[in-house]
């Protein structure tokens, strides 16, 4: 069963200013996939899922035509406002109902969206839609995000575990560790006979401590407890924040750490003939 959130106004326009962009080497590794098995046709790829188009975008320089998706019209709202790419537009439709033809697709992604479909229907989908070796990159990240910031990295990793552990109450099954089962359960059970599966794949940004605490909130997680209890969600914000500048012996919000967060993906390419 399918499960809808992400699509209230503020939480689009927070989740775009705040949410992790797909980062550009797990683009790359999807593109080599792709051109490994597929060769080099690259007619059109279909964003998932696309939520504020933050991943669609980097799919328009290797295609003639991207199509970005969502259930979510405020997401949507957000994609369009932000695209510059004339490649590339958006269509409201659910994940388990693509309208594309039969056999017309070259590469369909879904990025930290995947979780949240109805999974054999979506991949059924996926399997109607995609080209004879046309390929499917499913890909998410875990919460254990790690913090470092000169000699008080342990520390700030503590804080943010307090923080992570606070929000897993309000967290639903699909989050956190059980995304990654998830996900590996799909890449045990995919018919395609090529396929790959990487469980953990580092990467690190240096990015403003605000960017660490705006994409926390923006979590599913965090949107509950705000719904639930505002006061609470926002003093449990307040304080952590306080105590990440406390162990960083810095007082502005907008100094550098260094942030890895860590990748799990499947690729899989469909059969040239089933
Ligand atoms: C966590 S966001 C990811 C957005 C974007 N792909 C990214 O990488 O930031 C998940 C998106 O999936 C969309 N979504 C959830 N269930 C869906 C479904 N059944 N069909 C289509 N979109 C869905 C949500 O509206 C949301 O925009």
């Amino acid at each position: 069963m399918a499960v809808r959130l992400f699509e209230g106004k503020e939480h689009a326009s927070s989740y775009l200013k705040y949410r992790l962009t797909p980062p550009e080497e797990l683009i790359s590794k999807i593109l080599t996939f792709l051109k490994t098995h597929n060769g080099s046709l690259r007619e059109l790829a279909v964003d998932v899922g696309c939520g504020s188009g933050q991943g669609t975008v980097l799919l328009a320089p290797h295609f003639t035509q991207v199509v970005g998706t969502d259930i979510s019209p405020a997401q949507l709202e957000q994609a369009v406002k932000h695209n510059s790419a004339p490649n590339i537009s958006y269509r409201e439709c659910p994940a388990e109902e693509l309208p594309f033809e039969n056999g017309s697709v070259d590469l369909v992604t879904a990025m930290s969206a995947y979780h949240w479909f109805d999974h054999p229907r979506f991949l059924q989908e996926v399997d109607r839609i995609l080209k004879p070796k046309g390929c499917l990159a499913i890909l998410n990240y875990s919460l254990d995000i790690e913090l470092s910031y000169g000699d008080c990295s342990k520390e700030l990793n503590h804080i943010c575990k307090e923080f992570h552990d606070i929000l897993r109450s309000h967290q639903h099954s699909y989050l956190g560790s059980g995304s990654r089962v998830l996900y590996e359960q799909t890449y045990n059970s995919m018919q395609y006979p090529v396929k790959e599966w990487e469980p953990s794949y580092w990467v690190s940004q240096l990015v403003p401590l605000s960017r660490y605490i705006g994409m926390v909130e923006s979590f599913s997680s965090y949107q509950l407890l705000l719904e639930k209890d505002p006061e609470e969600a926002r003093r449990v914000s307040t304080d952590i924040t306080q105590r990440l500048l406390s162990a960083m012996k810095v007082t502005s919000i907008e100094t550098q750490v260094t942030m890895a967060v860590r990748y799990f993906y499947v690729l899989a390419c469909k059969p040239s003939a089933q």
